[in-house]
């Protein structure tokens, strides 16, 4: 059965991680708990880039091997991930076994296909981008540490694929979202594209995948690290389960590593004769101070921190629904604030805690009977368009049906009067808090993907262990529980 396959970039290891690589993690994680709850099988795969020069800075830094560093850094990844109950199905190392044999054998593939050819070069080298750049960049300033270097080196014939290429951008067969990012690539496309160097001499870095053909050189690390796609599900070896993913629905990324993923990956995949990925998603960045969060710039804020203070769900909240569909954020404590005393504490807790008091003290604690299916509620709930906005994995706008359906129920509520009502009639009450306490059950499981602890615990007061989506399955008579407050407030 075909999966819907999407992924992470695989982080670099030269530190941990910050707000930005847990972005495109929770991103990863809630799409992949989206297409479960309509019904579909997704296989969600992470993991870490261990290669190159910035790790093995990172690790004569920590006065440490490369191996050591890669595997004393791994915890704080696979620990934050935990921390924020991303549940990936795989994670890959790229000095995993399995990784090294792949990369490898497409590298003798390519090499034998006569597509990889070996040339003196001379040129830019930017360190943090870990690749030759043009003398434009250079005089951009922008790629920090850049160094001359002229070697000898083996070259992709990338550029031989560049009309294809363009081709498959321009008809959508690869898929390059937002828009935006396409016509930047396309733009990027209307140059020559030259060949790509991917080996690097051991003399000046050893720590890499040794080329096949030739011991005294490393794989460039992109070269090795887009393999990942690949390498951890199975390709050159267990092709029941290669077929099953490939291609790819969706590789995430952020837009610091477009041009990477949108004409280095495609072209080496044109190259081994593979169909290209349907879609790369491009993100835009997690600011602090209108600079982007970064590493190199030390401006990051911790995830960890934020977890502690506000609990997982409200992390995993806020990050999902203030960005905006592929532009950039600016993180500050203040609108987090905002954001979740208003949507979360307010609109949300607030809602469940009332309705919840209701049936308390009103029905004791018993789910009431309805009286109609009918209600300005279960038509608000038609109104959620999850699938096409999953389609487009326009997250935010999930959360805005959502919470816009939310806020309806408490206009309902103020409408109704269900407080004043159970005192005239109470069956008519009873009819309007089934309605309110089925909207919520349906919120609940709506907002899973994104909080599946919070809203756990709201089903399970709910007494409604049906996660169905269809409007009428909370069970009339079942029984509340009640709980502390959901979302308490922050001051
Ligand atoms: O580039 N805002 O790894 P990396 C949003 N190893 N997202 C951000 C961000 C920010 N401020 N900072 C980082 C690499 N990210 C390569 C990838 S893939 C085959 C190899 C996220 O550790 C975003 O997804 O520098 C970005 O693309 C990624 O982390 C870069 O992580
Ligand atoms: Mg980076």
């Amino acid at each position: 059965m075909q999966k819907y396959f999407l992924t992470t970039p695989i982080y670099y290891v030269n530190d941990k991680p910050h707000i930005g690589h847990a972005y495109t993690t929770i991103l990863a994680d809630t799409i992949s708990r989206y297409r479960k709850l309509v019904g579909d099988t997704s296989f969600f795969l992470t993991g870490l880039d261990e290669h190159g020069l910035k790790v093995q800075q990172a690790a004569e830094k920590n006065s440490k091997s490369p191996q050591d560093h890669c595997d004393g850094m791994t915890p704080a990844f696979l620990n934050l991930w935990k921390e924020l109950n991303i549940d990936y199905d795989d994670f890959i190392r790229t000095t995993e076994q399995r990784h090294i044999e792949v990369v490898q054998h497409i590298l003798s593939e390519v090499n034998n296909s006569g597509d990889i050819y070996i040339d003196e070069y001379e040129g830019w080298y930017s360190v943090s981008e870990e690749r030759f750049i043009t003398e434009k960049e250079v005089d951009s300033g922008q790629f920090g540490d850049v160094k001359k270097l002229k070697e000898k080196n083996y070259f992709f014939k990338m550029s031989k694929y560049q009309e294809e290429l363009i081709n498959k951008i321009q008809n959508d067969e690869l898929k390059i979202q937002p828009e935006s990012r396409k016509n930047e690539v396309l733009s990027f496309l209307k140059n020559n594209l030259s060949d790509l160097c991917i080996s690097r001499p051991k003399s000046r870095l050893e720590w890499g995948i040794e080329l096949p053909f030739d011991k005294d050189y490393v794989t460039y690390v992109w070269f090795d690290a887009l393999i990942n796609y690949i390498s951890s599900i199975g390709f050159s070896k267990d092709s029941d389960k290669f077929k099953e993913c490939w291609p790819a629905d969706v590789h995430l990324i952020g837009k610091d590593i477009l041009t990477t993923h949108a004409v280095y990956w495609p072209t080496m995949l044109m190259s081994i004769g593979l169909p290209l990925p349907k879609r790369i998603f491009a993100h835009g960045w997690w600011l602090t101070d209108s600079k982007k969060m970064s590493k190199s710039l030390g401006n990051v804020v911790s995830p960890l921190a934020l977890i502690d203070d506000f609990g997982v769900d409200a992390v995993r909240y806020y990050l999902m629904s203030d960005m905006v569909l592929g532009m950039d954020a600016t993180f500050s404590s203040q609108s987090f604030e905002k954001k979740y005393n208003s949507d979360l504490a307010n609109d949300f807790g607030n809602l469940v805690s009332r309705i919840s008091k209701l049936i308390e003290n009103n029905f004791d604690s018993k789910i009431p009977n309805f009286s109609s299916n009918e209600s300005d509620l279960s038509e608000n709930y038609e109104h959620i368009k999850l699938s096409n906005n999953l389609e487009e994995l326009k997250i935010d706008k999930i959360i805005n049906d959502i919470m816009n359906f939310i806020r309806s129920i408490n206009i309902y509520m103020e409408k109704n009067e269900p407080w004043k009502l159970v005192k005239v009639d109470k069956e008519k009450a009873g009819n309007v808090l089934y309605h309110c306490a089925e909207s919520l059950r349906l919120a609940a499981i709506l907002l899973s993907p994104i909080m599946p602890k919070k809203t756990e615990k709201i089903l399970e007061n709910l007494g409604c262990s049906d996660k169905s989506l269809k409007w009428g399955k909370l069970l009339p008579n079942s029984s509340l529980k009640t709980s502390e407050p959901i979302f308490p407030r922050i001051n």
